[in-house]
């Protein structure tokens, strides 16, 4: 199936989106710079309010900075409990791809089509308890389903053990909806447990510590690649 979408992927390729949750933000255009060159596909921004999640980071003036510096397109992953009104000062600054919670408190359905209509690409996310089968009235609305293999708020944190199970279930229902739709894997990714995401029919895979906190962030990048395509 062609996707026609502006997120690149490649048939057979797993899309890997380092978060900047875990870069040194005094040295983020050289860290994104380091990334993009290392072959990185999209850059992951996560954005939290403080009460969807317990934890703050960043707003649309550090997309709109990022738009500026780098052609990656940018994965705004929104861990927020009002998503709706952040919709358009994200599409303006540079977004080229939204992530809401199903758990969030604004009607999903409805917070999806918003989105369309600034011409952006869609995602939306469940949380590890989430039953997946939730998702399937949304599938129709959406470029990527994101799955997070840790309960969202921190970087660093370790892929829970429940997580490929919920992959599984998501790509069935993936699958079955006929659909062209990005299944993205978000927490304690590295290069192990790449693969596990992977095998349980992961397509896209954000890590953020295990790249930037590394010594070498682009053979980071480039092992997470090899373990999920390897497998
Ligand atoms: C967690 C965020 C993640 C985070 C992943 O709430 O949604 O995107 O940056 O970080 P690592 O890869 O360190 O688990
Ligand atoms: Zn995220």
């Amino acid at each position: 199936m062609k996707n026609t979408s502006k997120m690149p992927r490649v048939n057979g390729k797993i899309s890997i989106a380092p978060s900047i949750l875990s870069a040194d933000l005094c040295q983020l255009g050289q860290q994104v710079a380091c990334v993009e060159k290392a072959g990185a596909d999209w850059l992951h921004i996560d954005i939290m309010d403080g009460h969807f999640v317990p934890n703050l980071s960043f707003g649309p003036s550090v997309v709109r900075s990022l738009k500026q510096h780098t052609l990656l397109p940018l994965d705004v992953h929104l861990m927020v409990e009002h998503p709706r009104a952040f919709v358009e000062p994200f599409a303006k600054a540079g977004a080229d791809l939204l992530t809401v919670h199903i758990e969030a408190a604004d009607p999903v359905a409805d917070t999806l089509a918003y989105i369309k209509s600034f011409g952006l690409q869609t995602g939306v996310s469940v949380k590890p308890d989430t039953d997946p089968s939730t998702l399937a009235p949304l599938l129709p609305l959406v470029d990527l389903v994101l799955v997070m293999s840790v309960y969202p708020g921190f970087g660093g944190q370790s892929f829970l053990p429940t997580a490929p199970a919920q992959i599984q279930q998501v790509r069935q229902q993936i699958n079955a909806s006929g659909r062209n739709i990005w299944l993205e894997v978000d927490g304690g990714i590295n290069a192990q447990t790449a693969k596990l995401a992977s095998q349980a029919g992961a397509d896209a895979l954000v890590a953020g510590n295990a790249i930037f906190s590394s010594a070498d962030p682009a053979t980071a990048l480039n092992q997470i690649r090899q373990a999920a395509t390897d497998i």
